[in-house]
């Protein structure tokens, strides 16, 4: 009566004990499907956000908005600060919604059909769905707070963005090019008050200026792999 595979003596008679639960005999038809499906998934992760876009130099995604930083931060003069608020504070820089343009378009332009979408948000909330140009990889750790308040300027790492009608990525954000400046910070230093001043030069000699401010903002960059790797 008994079914194959069900035999309650066959425990009992056993000359080796019974190791592996009966659920076992599925690893090895699971196993096969599982790391098929985990593999497609790190093959998806790693196309969508590591490889070409969002590190490489030059990607530059048509926004939804024709909003243009040469305009509002060059021509404009407009401080970084005044809509990337939380760069000195925090991992992010932050996006602005609609509210913070509203301060100058509810006048400015008013009735402009770029501007349609930023109004749209700032009447129901929809955020306007920006396409990230920059990323760097999930394991890597980076926060803007950490960089910026040691006096690093935005330019180091974005270019003159001050100059792009479309914003695009000017360094590679890889690996190497982090350690670059971890290994030898003190030529890409500035004075903490010129961080946003993507004109700035310094007067005088750069190296030297550079060791007075690595001694002055005591910085030291982490170059051993926990220190991005956490
Ligand atoms: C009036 C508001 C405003 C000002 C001022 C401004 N930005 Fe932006 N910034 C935006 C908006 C909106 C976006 C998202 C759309 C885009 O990418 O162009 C953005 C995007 C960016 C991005 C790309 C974000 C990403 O997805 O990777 C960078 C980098 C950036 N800004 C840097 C700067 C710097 C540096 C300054 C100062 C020189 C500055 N911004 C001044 C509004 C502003
Ligand atoms: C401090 C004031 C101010 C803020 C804040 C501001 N703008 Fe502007 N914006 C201007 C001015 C001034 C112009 C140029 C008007 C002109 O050409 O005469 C302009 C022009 C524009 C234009 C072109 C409009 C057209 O019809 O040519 C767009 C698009 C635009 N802004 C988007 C934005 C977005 C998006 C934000 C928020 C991220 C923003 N602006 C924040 C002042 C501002
Ligand atoms: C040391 C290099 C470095 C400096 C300095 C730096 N950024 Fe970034 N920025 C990055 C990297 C890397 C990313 C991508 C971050 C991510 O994937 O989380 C980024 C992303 C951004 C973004 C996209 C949105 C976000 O919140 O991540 C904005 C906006 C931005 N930066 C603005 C600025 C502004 C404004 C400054 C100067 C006040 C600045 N950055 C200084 C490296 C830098
Ligand atoms: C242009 C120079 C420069 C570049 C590029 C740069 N960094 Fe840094 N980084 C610094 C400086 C300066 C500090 C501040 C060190 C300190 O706090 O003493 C720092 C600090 C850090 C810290 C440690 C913060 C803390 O206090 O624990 C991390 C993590 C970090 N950077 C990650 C990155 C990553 C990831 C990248 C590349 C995507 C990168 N950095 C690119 C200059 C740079
Ligand atoms: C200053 C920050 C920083 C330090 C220190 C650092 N890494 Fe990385 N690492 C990164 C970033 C950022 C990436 C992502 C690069 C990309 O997306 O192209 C990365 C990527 C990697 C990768 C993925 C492969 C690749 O090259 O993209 C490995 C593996 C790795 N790091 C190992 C290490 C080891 C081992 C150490 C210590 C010797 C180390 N990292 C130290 C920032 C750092």
């Amino acid at each position: 009566m008994d079914a194959p595979g069900h035999r309650p003596d066959e425990r009992d008679d056993s000359p080796v004990p019974y190791v592996f639960p009966p659920w076992a005999d599925l690893v090895p038809k699971v196993l096969p499907v599982a790391t098929a499906i985990v593999a497609g998934v790190a093959i998806f992760v790693i196309w969508f956000w590591f490889s070409p876009k969002h590190t490489e130099v030059g990607y530059a995604p048509t926004q939804p908005v024709a909003y243009s930083h040469k305009l509002h931060a060059g021509d404009l003069g407009i401080d970084c600060r005044y809509c990337h608020v939380a760069v000195e504070k925090g991992p992010k820089a932050s996006v602005p919604s609609a509210d913070i343009c509203m301060n100058c378009h509810t006048v400015v332009k008013h009735d402009s059909p770029k501007l349609a979408l930023v109004r749209e948000s700032y009447a129901n909330g929809t955020p306007i769905e920006w396409i990230k140009v920059h990323k760097v990889a999930d394991f890597a750790y980076f926060s803007h707070a950490q960089h910026v308040n040691k006096g690093v300027g935005c330019v180091e790492c974005h270019g003159r963005v001050d100059q792009m009608e479309t914003v695009r990525v000017s360094e590679p954000l890889s690996m190497s090019w982090c350690l670059d400046c971890h290994r030898n910070p003190g030529p890409h230093l500035r004075p903490k008050d010129q961080i946003t001043n993507m004109g700035w030069a310094p007067e005088g000699d750069r190296e030297q200026l550079g060791q007075e401010l690595v001694e002055k903002y005591h910085v030291s960059p982490p170059t051993d792999c926990s220190g991005c790797h956490r």
